[in-house]
């Protein structure tokens, strides 16, 4: 009699914590993601494209190299580095699949197609055939005009340092070849 009231009430509270476990694990990521939408934007779309990327769909590796970034202080800004240092790496890790299963947020092509600057011809060795990123590199198609120059400046300039790569590509290109490939990319 107490054997089986013993087993009853263990098989109880089993079976609570493995129902209890996803649930409470699915709030948790819901609540560590909520501050993000303010910036980023509740379906995808960023409140102020021009200085805040899309990171919806986002290559998942490249949105947890930039937390990872911030967090370290690899990646400096004034406003995502407080925010990543907030969180642990594993928080990080889950924030960032969190984004990248999302979609895309879809916008209208432009009409007629633009045409790719020669010098974007190299970046798709890395930023894939159409710009939508892979595992190599993040997607560019359909950032902002204003983002995608700024980062590639910063780069340029030395302000962001946390790729061996990019600063020299963006060096050898002129500021007026820079701003004709953002166009080209945000149009994507
Ligand atoms: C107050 C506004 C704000 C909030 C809140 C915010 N971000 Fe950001 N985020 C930005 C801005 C602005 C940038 C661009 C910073 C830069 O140029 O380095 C950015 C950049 C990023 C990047 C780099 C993407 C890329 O393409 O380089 C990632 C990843 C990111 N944010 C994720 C998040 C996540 C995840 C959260 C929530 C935990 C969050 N952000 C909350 C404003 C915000
Ligand atoms: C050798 C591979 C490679 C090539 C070639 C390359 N990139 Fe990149 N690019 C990267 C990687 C990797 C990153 C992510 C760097 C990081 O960790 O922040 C990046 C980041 C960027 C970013 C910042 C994206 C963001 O959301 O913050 C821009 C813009 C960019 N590249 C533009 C270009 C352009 C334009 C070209 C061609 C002129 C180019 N890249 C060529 C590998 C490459």
């Amino acid at each position: 009699m107490f054997k089986s009231l013993f087993s009853a009430s263990f098989g109880a509270v089993v079976t609570f914590a493995v129902l209890a476990v996803p649930a409470y694990a699915a709030d948790d990521i819901e609540t560590k993601v909520q501050v993000c939408g303010s910036c980023h934007g509740q379906n995808g779309v960023p409140e102020n494209p021009a200085t805040t990327p899309i990171i919806w769909g986002q290559q998942g590796n490249f949105l947890f190299k930039e937390l990872h970034d911030y967090h370290s202080g690899a990646r400096d800004n004034p406003i995502m580095s407080p925010i990543a240092k907030g969180f642990s790496l594993q928080d990080l890790r889950q924030i960032a699949d969190y984004f990248a299963a999302k979609s895309w947020p879809a916008q209208q092509a432009a009409n007629p197609a633009p045409s790719a600057p020669e010098e974007s011809v190299m970046c798709r060795a890395c930023h894939q055939q159409n710009f939508e990123g892979g595992a190599p590199a993040p997607r560019l198609a359909g950032l902002s005009d204003e983002y995608l120059l700024g980062a590639m400046n910063n780069f340029a300039d030395g302000k962001r340092t946390n790729n061996l790569d990019m600063p020299g590509f963006m060096k050898s290109l002129t500021e007026s070849q820079r701003e004709a490939i953002a166009h080209y990319l945000s149009a994507l």
